[in-house]
């Protein structure tokens, strides 16, 4: 039987790659957890005394702090170097992007509208950067609460977000407000492990779609698996595979949510891959 692996799965880029910096740091903190992830957060505490703190007074007198994907904002970075600690950036560069933006267009005057969710990590780091403030919103509804003070707006988006709802927050400013700049910062990452499934689905006879089991993107791969292969199934650890799922197969196709690290889908591949069929 042959193994394919989707051509996109698993972790994205941005957390990818802050994988790798703080593997490379070591003996760091991070304020808040570099990645959405528990079981890979205990990896890099145990392999890499990578420490997690709740928020920035716990890193007084702390030597070196890796920035976790999400961002931090801007005062809780300046307050890490004014104490002198050295500073490792693991912020994803599509979140350093709206960062930017904020800064940048606050700097000209526009006041900045902020398509996402408020309490999310991500969106008050992108906030803290606009020199004014800026408002954030999660829908038209709420958008049409809000009296803007001119008519120079710049808006972003949450990197999550959906197209089609952020054009909805685009659409309504453009018909209000003189002067609309607008900035899409949404990331393709989790869109591309999606369309990967389904083509993958579209040619494998059983596909395993590994992540957990309350994991709601590892759930929405499995259901666009199993409406193009009926044989599709979910499985948290080398444990739940059954092998009579495999019997008479010939081709196996694997695809893992957006928080699977990469360690876990080796240890499943290779005991699929030791399945006599
Ligand atoms: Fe991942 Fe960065 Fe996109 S962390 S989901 S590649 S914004």
């Amino acid at each position: 039987m042959e193994i394919r692996l989707a051509k996109s799965y698993g972790f994205c880029f941005g957390v990818k790659r802050a994988i790798k910096i703080a593997e490379n740091a070591s003996n760091a903190v991070t304020i808040g957890p570099l990645i959405h992830n528990n079981a890979e957060i205990s990896r890099l505490k145990d392999n890499f005394n990578v420490t997690t703190l709740h928020d920035i007074h716990e890193a007084k007198g702390a030597k070196k702090a890796i920035i976790r994907t999400h961002g931090i904002p801007k005062n809780d970075l300046e307050q890490l170097r004014a104490d002198k600690a050295e500073v490792i950036d693991a912020t994803c560069p599509y979140v350093t992007k709206p960062q930017e933006i904020c800064e940048k267009m606050s700097q000209e005057g526009y006041e900045i509208v902020i398509f996402g969710d408020a309490n999310h990590p991500e969106v008050k780091g992108v906030a803290s950067y606009a020199i004014h403030g800026a408002v954030v919103v999660q829908s038209v509804e709420e958008l049409s609460h809000v009296k803007l003070k001119g008519q120079k707006v710049s808006v972003v988006s949450q990197t999550t977000r959906k197209i089609n709802e952020f054009l909805e927050i685009t659409r309504y400013l453009e018909s209000r407000y003189k002067e609309v700049r607008i900035f899409n910062t949404i990331c393709n990452a989790t869109f591309e492990n999606q369309d990967a499934a389904k083509d993958l689905a579209k040619e494998a006879d059983v596909v395993v779609i590994i992540g957990g089991k309350n994991s709601s993107n590892t759930k929405q791969l499995h259901s666009i698996c199993k409406e193009y292969c009926e044989d599709s199934f979910l499985v948290e650890d080398e444990h739940d595979l059954d092998e009579k799922w495999f019997e008479g197969k010939h081709l196996c196709g694997v695809t893992a949510g957006a928080s699977t690290p990469d360690w876990i889908i080796e240890k499943i591949v290779g005991k699929i891959s030791k399945i006599k069929v």
